[in-house]
């Protein structure tokens, strides 16, 4: 579904990304880790059209979308749930789902995405009246999943949705992911609870400065000694 070859990008006169490859199949939960700084928001950025790559390719269902803008590819069906939430925090919960759905694909059926959101994310619905600023940090959270879904995503790209969440959190996303794949969405998934998140992918990727130093199954990964000591500690 996504095919990204020897990506590049960066900020300014600064490089981040070298030379980064991955595939992400239909159907599949695909997970990047890696240190901090390690590029993995910077690749979800290129990615979603948010920053520009400098080289390479990014195809998705076989079309060229590197140069495109990232209206056009959220018109796709590639939907990105940014680091750090995002949300509006002076709108409610409900105004800032509806603004997952401006693209033309998810306004129709904005009112049925909008159940579907809430009957998936059942404390999402409680609080759909109250300011998006005054929910704790785990709700908010569940709310940007939930305004990434109502864009109506056919590849759902999740920059670190378990970031700074209690334990009871971080196993309620994982549930989330796994809901959201049966329901045919396919993700690439950024996570630092590299334990779990290999114990649930399909394939990962670890990113280390801007490149990909090692790559597959999530099992065969985690069995992997280089990798237990470096991201693991064991
Ligand atoms: N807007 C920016 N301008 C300049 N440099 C940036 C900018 N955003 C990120 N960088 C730099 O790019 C590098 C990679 O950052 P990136 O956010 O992609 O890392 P990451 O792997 O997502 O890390 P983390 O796990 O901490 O989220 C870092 O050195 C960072 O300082
Ligand atoms: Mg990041």
């Amino acid at each position: 579904m996504l095919e990204v070859r020897g990506l590049k990008a960066g900020y300014g006169e600064s490089a981040v990304l070298f030379d980064v490859s991955f595939d992400v199949p239909e159907g599949s939960l695909t997970v990047i880790v890696g240190a901090n700084a390690a590029g993995k928001t910077t690749t979800c950025r290129a990615i979603s059209g948010e920053i520009e790559s400098r080289a390479g390719t990014i195809r998705f269902e076989g079309e060229r979308i590197e140069h495109e803008p990232s209206n056009r590819r959220v018109e796709r069906g590639l939907v990105q749930i940014p680091e750090g939430r995002r949300l509006f925090p002076f709108m409610t919960v409900e105004e800032n789902l509806l603004l997952g759905s401006y693209a033309r694909r998810a306004r129709a059926a904005r009112q049925q995405a909008l159940d579907e959101v809430f009957s998936l994310l059942p404390r999402v619905a409680e609080r759909r009246r109250q300011l998006a600023g005054s929910l704790s940090g785990g709700e908010q959270s569940m709310v940007a999943i939930g305004r990434g879904l109502m864009a109506r995503p056919r590849l759902l790209v999740m920059d670190e949705p378990t970031l700074g969440l209690a334990p009871i959190f971080v196993e309620r996303t994982f549930e989330i992911v796994q809901e959201i794949r049966k329901h045919g969405v396919t993700v690439l998934l950024v996570e630092q609870n590299v334990k779990r998140a290999l114990s649930l992918c399909d394939r990962a990727y670890v990113l280390e400065h801007g490149q990909v130093v090692m790559q597959g199954e999530g099992e065969q990964l985690l069995g992997d000694e280089g990798l237990r000591r470096a991201y693991l500690g064991m």
